[in-house]
């Protein structure tokens, strides 16, 4: 079986990669670099002894993707590629409306097109907005997004229920993913984030290989128990492999899923940033600032409705998560870039 995996150099699709090469899947990979380096084909192939096809293509042009379907026969497409920082979007909603909507409708009518109907989709916990109660479950409502990346997602999700209504011959997984962080064990991939890290656990290791003199905690006057948001945290090792639950899913002809992808337990910040001091052995430097525009007091997930149907169970805890990606900062200082 061959998996089209687009967006397969960034951060989760390369790990999704891994996970499939090692299940037996044959994998083209289509990315158009915007945020990821060709060089993270080598190091796939170093890890997993099997090289992935690569393409250098956009999802937004039939030209690349007809390329891709034409030579072969692909049996499922897992869609990572898109744009993902929060903040940028409010900068720039054109653009991410286009990347994120038209590149997945491109991809879905050359799909069509080609007579492949196996889609998954990267969506996000971000769709519940601000949850009323935690752990969520997939029956939450959706809606309330607060910046227009997240929107995206809430917008994809509907189109991909629009399309199967309209045409059943699809079967579409959609994964909310929680907060991936960590890196494979081997620390030759990683999460290797432009600029100043948006996010908080590049943004500790930064810390910690002293790109970056401190961490800022955005708020630690939350009703948690330490004052600081709480999260589900995945390592995306554990994310890779439900993409591989998805995809058995998938050949059962299900229709559209949803799956909440977490471990379905809540961390703050300050467990974060003791896990990734109990990995360095020493104290990392932090201080509080205040609240960040449109984060949540908390979320998490319940788990019960992915392991029951597709198996899927999170091995790793946040330990193992902070071990894992500071074991790729610390090799790769600069990330992909020598
Ligand atoms: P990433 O930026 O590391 O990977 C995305 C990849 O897609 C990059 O390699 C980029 O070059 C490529 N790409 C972007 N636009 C493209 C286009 N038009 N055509 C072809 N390639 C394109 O991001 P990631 O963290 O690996 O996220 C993967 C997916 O998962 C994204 O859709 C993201 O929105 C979603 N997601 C991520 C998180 C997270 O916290 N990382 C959480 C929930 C959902
Ligand atoms: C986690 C916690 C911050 C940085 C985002 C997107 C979401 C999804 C995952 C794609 C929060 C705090 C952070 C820092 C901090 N992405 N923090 N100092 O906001 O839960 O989710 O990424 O779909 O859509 O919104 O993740 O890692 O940015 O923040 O104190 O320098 O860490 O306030 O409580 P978030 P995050």
């Amino acid at each position: 079986m061959r998996i089209l995996v687009t967006g397969g150099t960034g951060y989760i699709g390369s790990h999704t990669v891994i996970e499939l090469l090692n299940n037996g899947y044959e994998v083209t990979i289509l990315d158009n670099l915007s945020n990821s380096k060709e060089l993270v084909v080598d190091r796939i192939e170093e890890i997993a002894g099997k090289r992935p096809d690569f393409v250098k293509g956009d999802i937004r042009s039939k030209e690349d993707l007809l390329k891709v379907f034409k030579g072969q026969k692909i049996d499922c497409v897992i869609n990572f590629a898109g744009l993902k920082a929060v903040g940028e979007s409010i900068k720039m909603p054109l653009e991410y409306y286009d990347n994120n909507i038209y590149g997945a409708i491109n991809l879905l009518e050359v799909m069509r097109e080609c007579e492949c109907f196996n889609f998954i989709f990267s969506s996000s916990a971000t769709v519940y907005g601000d949850p009323a109660s935690v752990p969520v479950d997939e029956t939450f409502p959706v809606g309330g997004t607060t910046n227009p990346y997240g929107t995206t997602k809430l917008f994809i999700e509907q189109i991909l229920q629009d399309l199967y209504k309209a045409d059943n011959r699809f079967n579409i997984a959609i994964l909310r993913y929680f907060n991936p962080i960590g890196a494979h064990p081997s620390g030759l991939i990683g999460e290797d984030p432009n600029g100043i890290p948006n996010n908080l656990a590049p943004y500790i290791t930064q810390v910690m290989v002293g790109k970056r003199d401190h961490l800022n905690i955005f708020g630690n006057d939350y009703d948690t128990k330490d004052g600081t948001c709480i999260r589900d945290y995945i390592h995306v090792c554990d994310l890779a492999r439900g993409h591989v639950c998805a995809i058995k899913k998938l050949l059962e002809n299900p229709g559209v899923v949803i799956y909440n992808l977490g471990t379905g337990k809540g961390s703050s910040v300050l467990d974060i940033l003791h896990a990734f001091e109990a990995a360095y052995g020493k104290p990392i430097p932090y201080e509080f600032a205040p609240r960040r525009a449109g984060d949540i007091t908390a979320n998490y997930t319940k788990v019960e409705k992915a392991e029951r149907e597709i198996g899927f169970k999170a091995q790793y805890d946040i330990m193992d998560m902070a071990r894992d990606q500071w074991n790729w900062q610390k090799k790769n200082p600069n990330g992909y870039s020598k």
